[in-house]
């Protein structure tokens, strides 16, 4: 996620500006910079890298000035690069703008100023906003900001200055946070809490659609209809470690409650204007799909089961073959891989050792690569023909869970588009899965909301034990696989997940009394069998937890708990049962005092093979 900070005051804005970025790092970036006003005007500098390379450079050439925004910046797009840093100025350097969010539409924007003679220097969807902002300058800038912001649409939190205005900071929040920092003779403009808290514990939480005045007097604060409005005050209470968990007491169980936002992201920021799927950054078409006779997806971990799930809906929209393959060992069996070939990645970090060596394998037997990847401009993506960002913001907890999410939102994604350009699809089923998938944000949120007692209550029940399996069928079988990884990564608690049916040719033989058996059984055609097998286990003694979004009476009687999840297409119930099975993990894991972000023996990016 990008980071802003804003500053006007009587204290030197570059040491408040880069204080406050560092307090940022946490949020993950690849580029950073501040602009600067004083006597020679906008002062800029910026570099991909680390921060601590723009603290080294401006500590060789200070920058003087009290009013300044700087940035650190998570690429969404456009690649890590200095030109592609923020903050972003007009050609005649007289305005500077930093941002956080998306602006959906740019590229109709960016043709717009570019027919009106702009030019632009950077891949980034933010220099239209500072191109918008000239184009509107008459000399104020609060009027110039008014005007811009009618134009844009999607996600955006803005930090503004202008050397014609030297005694003001203009910031916008839309969708992306945005707070205000109260101080002594000074002011503060930041994207989270951590960057001022040095400062200044008095902050105004802005509100959607706030357009502030930042001057030397104090701020003026105006609604989305232009209306001067009072926001409260809030006196922080909290430390930085606390703040920069937005008050959740790990990373994990904060990324678990991001997922129907990043859901959300995932998914909204990819429909044109007629609310249809837009794949930017993958030119794949009819011609394309027609001419391949088979898929590979292969991935490591999380990721593998988030591919499991992408194979199931891409053999059924496609009507094409699809393997998945643990990245590990796809090359002893990438026999059929050739230039008919579309080969998926699935890689968070990108930056997997072993998901990149069969990448490698598959691009030189001719395959094309598609990759799913949390991070703009990481090894999997450079080496990739097509990209889906799955624009999760940073994962910072080593076990995955708004990656996973949004991964399965990528696949859902594709299957759809490719489904309806490949004619597989018909046009209703189009519409009804994009409509269902339109509001899984919110059935996520209620399922959170649903099932966390739930969780922490099972938690209890299961910290002691030795182990516990999670059975499942079809989609439910690789959502089990899941649970498990989640478990055992950061509980220590061996867990196994098993196709249902399979339990009886053997492993049924480790079920003894009160052995705990989570079965996912949310996959209505195979609701019955699923309640057999359940049977299975109970008749051995086994302590049973059903999940599933079908009211009956049938699971009720077998179980001794079911947890009830919120109810959707069968297709997309891997990403509601995750929900349950995530938190049981992290629940269990903080019940069990573990380091529940940091986990033993585990690394958040495993770079090598
Ligand atoms: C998941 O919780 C684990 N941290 C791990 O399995 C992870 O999914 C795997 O290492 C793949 O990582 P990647 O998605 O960054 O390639």
């Amino acid at each position: 996620m990008c980071g802003i900070v804003g500053y006007i005051g009587e204290n030197q804005a570059t040491e408040v500006i880069l204080e406050g970025l560092q307090k940022l790092e946490y949020r993950g970036y690849d580029s950073s910079g501040v602009a600067i006003h004083n006597t020679k005007g906008l002062v800029v500098k910026k570099m991909a890298g680390r921060l601590s390379n723009l603290i080294s450079s401006i500590e060789k050439d200070p920058i003087n000035g009290n009013l300044g925004i700087g940035h650190t910046r998570w690429a969404t797009h456009g690649v890590p690069s200095d030109e592609n840093a923020h903050p972003h100025t007009n050609k005649a350097g007289t305005i500077a703008v930093v941002h956080n969010g998306i602006i959906e539409n740019y590229m109709t924007l960016k043709k717009e100023l570019m027919e009106k003679g702009y030019e632009f220097k950077s891949d980034t969807d933010t220099e239209i906003v500072v191109n918008l902002l000239d184009m509107y300058y008459e000399g104020d800038l609060l009027k110039a900001v008014f005007k811009a912001v009618e134009r844009l649409r999607g996600a955006y939190a803005l930090g503004i200055i202008s050397s014609n205005n030297p005694d003001e900071l203009i910031a916008v929040r839309k969708e992306s946070p945005l707070i205000l920092g109260i101080g002594e003779g000074e002011l503060f403009v930041a994207s989270d809490i951590p960057a001022i808290l040095n400062r200044t514990r008095r902050v105004i939480y802005l509100e959607n659609g706030d357009i502030v005045r930042l001057s030397r007097e104090g701020y003026t604060i105006y609604d989305s209809e232009k209306h001067v409005v009072q926001r409260e005050v809030n006196e922080i209470l909290w430390d930085v470690e606390a703040a920069t968990k937005d008050g959740f007491d790990h990373f994990m169980i904060k990324e678990i409650y991001q997922q129907p936002s990043a859901i959300k992201d995932t998914l909204f920021r990819r429909l044109d204007d007629n609310g249809d799927i837009y794949l930017e950054n993958i030119n794949i078409d009819k011609k394309y799909l027609d001419s391949i006779n088979k898929i590979y997806v292969v991935a490591c971990g999380t990721a593998y089961h988030a591919g499991l799930v992408g194979k199931h809906v891409l053999e059924k929209f496609l009507e094409v073959p699809v393997i998945a393959e643990i990245a590990s060992e796809f090359r002893y069996g990438n026999n059929f891989v050739d230039d008919k070939t579309l080969m998926i990645v699935i890689s968070q970090s990108g930056e997997t050792a072993d998901t990149l060596a069969a990448l490698r394998l598959a691009k030189a037997k001719g395959a094309r690569i598609l990759s799913i990847t949390n991070v703009v401009g990481s090894s999997v993506a450079r080496e990739s023909d097509d990209i889906f960002y799955t624009w999760a913001g940073p994962e910072i907890a080593v076990a995955s869970t708004k990656a996973y999410t949004t991964q399965l939102v990528a696949f859902y994604m594709m299957a759809l588009n490719f489904g309806k350009l490949k004619g597989t699809l018909d046009e209703k089923l189009y519409n009804d899965y994009l409509q269902e998938l339109k509001e899984i944000s919110e059935k996520v949120g209620y399922t959170l909301k649903k099932v966390e007692d739930l969780a922490k209550e099972v938690a209890n029940k299961v910290k002691d034990k030795r182990s516990l399996f999670y059975i499942g069928r079809g989609l439910d079988y690789y959502t089990a696989m899941e649970g498990a990884l989640k478990l055992k990564e950061i509980s220590y608690i061996q867990a196994e997940a098993f196709a249902a049916g399979e339990l009886k040719h053997g492993t049924i033989a480790l079920i003894e009394e009160d052995t705990p058996v989570i079965a996912i059984a949310t996959q209505q055609e195979m609701y019955e069998k699923m309640v057999s097998n359940i049977k299975e286990v109970k008749a051995r003694g086994a302590y049973t937890i059903g999940i599933t979004s079908i009211n009956n009476a049938d699971l009720e009687n077998v179980c001794d708990k079911v947890i009830y999840i919120e109810d959707t297409i069968s297709n997309y119930m891997p990403l509601l049962s995750a929900i349950f099975l995530q938190l049981l993990a992290y629940y269990t894991a903080v019940v069990k005092g573990n380091d529940v972000d940091k986990p033993r023996n585990l690394a958040k990016s495993v770079t090598v093979e």
